[in-house]
């Protein structure tokens, strides 16, 4: 416990539900050039192959305004990965590496982001270039690279830099 979840006086705290897992739903798919992990990309370039995100019913009205922004970013679920690796050796390393100081497919929860450039959106689809995912792979959550509210709120990757 830190300081962050201590009770103030006048605060009320009730017995709550047990934690559990978090559930997904898979909103679409992505269709891509790759059938095998040794033909795809290990990370997604914006002069790659033109993808198609599928977007499922009922969430197809979601994209309504999305055509606004240059670059977007996806989320994906790398559904064909092992899951119990703790440490790996990448295949163009000799260093074994913790998995979460690694950006490797395989991880308790297969999560893959990539930044893409959005191409056009026909109907259910959106056609982008940047991804590095198995044709088929299930997609998670897409959102603007940044805030449409606030400037302020794009992230300059200067932000990120720690040297
Ligand atoms: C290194 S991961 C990077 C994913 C994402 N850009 C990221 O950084 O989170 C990309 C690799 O994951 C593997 N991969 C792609 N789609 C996958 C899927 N659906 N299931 C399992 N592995 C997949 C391929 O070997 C691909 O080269």
């Amino acid at each position: 416990m830190d300081g962050r979840d201590e009770i103030r006086p006048g605060e009320v705290v009730v017995t709550a539900p047990a934690p559990r897992d978090a559930g997904l739903v898979f909103i679409g798919r992505i269709h891509t050039p790759w059938q095998s992990r040794s033909a795809c990309p290990r990370q997604g370039r914006r002069d790659g192959p033109i993808c198609r995100i599928e977007i499922f019913e009922p969430w197809v009205a979601a994209l309504k305004g999305i055509e606004k922004f240059a670059k977007l970013e996806v989320l994906y679920w790398l559904d064909r990965s092992r899951r119990d690796l703790v440490q790996q050796n990448p295949k163009h390393s000799d260093q074994t590496t913790g998995t979460f100081a690694l950006r490797s497919p395989m991880r308790p929860n297969p999560i893959g982001t990539s930044l893409v450039k959005l191409e056009r959106v026909e109907e259910n689809s959106l056609f982008v270039r940047g991804l590095d995912c198995l044709d088929g792979t299930p997609l998670v959550d897409l959102k603007p690279d940044h805030c449409h509210f606030s400037a302020d709120a794009v992230p300059q990757p200067e932000d990120f830099q720690k040297r």
